[in-house]
């Protein structure tokens, strides 16, 4: 069980908050909600107090021997402040504290998130963008607001993002703080201190893609597969509860949007290539989970194809790009060089000599090798995999949440970008990128893995691959 604090801003997104204090409760965390004074115009005392089972103040002069104004923030594990009116922010950005939420922001020394929600002209404002960049310097992560209906009839971006989401985020950063294993930094160390010292992939950029991608026959019909995106949006969560600025490039995927994350959808191959190659060259780490086809119908037909009474001809197949090799070919052309690329091998028969041999033809850093198919390894929210490094290294993930083995790759790849960044930061990472502890999920040398190890655990039911 997690300190959790919610800080609530005076916003009419408020009454969203109540939905994430449950969501925070019924998961076990203790929750202390600090209201700033005219939130409660929005939603009262008395549903905080109810909802939480804790008291409830905005000013620091109530229970006063008890230090609320220091204490609150020493004590939490996450400081979630949800809604984040600009206003809000714009106080914690300059160190105000006239109320107990802006007093504990800045005694906070673990992980903040900010969730703003407000109008679209207030968020894109110079002084809130600027607001917004220093805390995000300062380590707080500060989650995009979502795109849709505002308060009256406008719609745009400064929705507050789903609670279900904003409560998978704080799920993900908790839960970071107790990775085992791989990670050679802290996957998410203070927030509020206003040290710089922020979460692993602060300022980073992050490009995923998820989903299966399709091929139209006609225009009722495709070629496609079974992925659903899953494992590709714990990627994306994942990354956002580790600072990072995501986008995530979704191939036909029907789950609700992860919090603060640039989405752009496609449908097929061709479409994902034009998109990640669009946003490829100013990201730090590109992560490749889609399932994409390999092939498409040489020709798509205009209108819905008959049954004609004759045997059908065969459907002739083109090839599509490799995205995930045209990627790591772009970069060893023209960079950036410290770039850190992870593909993904969902294979029915995992061999990790086959595997080793994709990892070179693909050009990537990672790859994460799961097992697919006939009952095995998909399903639910958990996945197992082993990830095999450019470098010869060999990490084995035994079954556990795709959230939670986003953040070991994560690890792995934050541990790739200091790697390049400076000499003394890459002989201190390689050496414990090879520790060769038995502990689950570390990092192995390439002899302390054997085929099949990482695979086999209990899987889903239908064998749909679920990545
Ligand atoms: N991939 C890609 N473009 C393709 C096919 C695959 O970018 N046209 C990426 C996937 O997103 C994944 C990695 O390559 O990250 C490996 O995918 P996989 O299907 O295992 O590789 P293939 O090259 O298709 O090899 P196989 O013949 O084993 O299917």
């Amino acid at each position: 069980m997690a300190r959790v604090i919610l800080g609530v801003g005076a916003g009419i997104a408020a009454y969203k908050a109540c939905e994430l204090l449950r969501l925070l409760k019924e998961a076990g965390h203790g929750v202390r909600v600090v209201p700033t004074p005219d939130a409660l115009r929005f939603v009262g005392e008395p549903t905080w107090a109810a909802l939480s089972g804790e008291p409830v103040a905005t000013d620091v002069w109530s229970d006063v021997s008890a230090v609320p104004h220091v204490r609150l923030g020493q004590a939490a594990d996450l400081v979630l402040v949800a809604p984040a009116t600009a206003d809000l922010l714009a106080r914690a950005a300059t160190g105000m504290a006239p109320d107990l939420l802006t007093a504990t922001l800045l005694t906070a020394r673990c992980p903040v998130v900010y969730a703003p929600a407000m109008h679209t002209e207030m968020w894109e404002h110079p002084a809130t963008q600027h607001n917004v960049a220093t805390l995000r310097e300062r380590g707080a992560i500060v989650v995009e607001p979502a795109v849709g209906r505002l308060t009256g009839p406008d719609t745009g971006k400064g929705r507050l993002p789903e609670p279900a989401e904003l409560f998978a985020l704080a799920e993900s950063i908790l839960s970071s703080r107790t990775d085992r294993g791989v990670s050679p930094a802290p996957a998410v160390t203070r927030g509020g201190a206003g040290t710089g010292d922020g979460p692993v992939l602060a300022g980073r950029r992050v490009l995923i893609s998820a989903g299966g991608t399709r091929e139209e026959l006609d225009p009722v019909r495709f070629l496609g597969n079974w992925s659903t995106g899953r494992q590709g949006y714990a990627f994306a969560r994942s990354a956002t509860a580790r600072g990072a600025d995501v986008t995530l490039v979704a191939a036909n995927v029907e789950l609700p949007d992860p919090a603060g994350v640039k989405i752009i959808r496609v449908v097929s191959a061709r479409d994902m290539h034009a998109a990640m190659l669009a946003e490829a060259a100013t990201a730090d780490a590109i992560v490749m989970t889609a399932a994409v086809a390999d092939f498409r119908p040489v020709a798509r037909s205009e209108s819905k194809i008959k049954k004609d009474g004759l045997v059908p001809e065969p459907i002739a197949l083109a090839e599509n790009p490799d995205i995930l090799a045209g990627l790591s070919a772009r970069r060893a052309a023209d960079g950036p060089a410290s770039q850190v690329i992870v593909g993904f091998a969902a294979e029915t028969d995992p061999d990790l000599d086959a595997a080793r041999a994709k990892l070179a033809r693909k050009g990537c850093d990672l790859l994460v090798v799961n097992p697919v198919g006939n009952g095995r390894g998909f399903g639910g929210g958990d996945n197992e995999a082993v990830v095999l490094g450019a470098d010869g290294s060999a990490t084995p993930i035994p079954r556990r949440s795709k959230d939670a083995l986003a953040g070991v790759v994560l690890n792995l790849v934050a541990a790739r970008l200091k790697l390049v960044s400076c000499p003394i930061d890459r002989l201190l990472a390689a050496k414990l990128c090879q520790v060769t502890s038995l502990t689950d999920g570390e990092e192995r040398g390439p002899s302390a893995v054997h085929l099949g190890v990482g695979y086999g655990g209990p899987s889903r039911q239908d064998g749909r691959p679920d990545q």
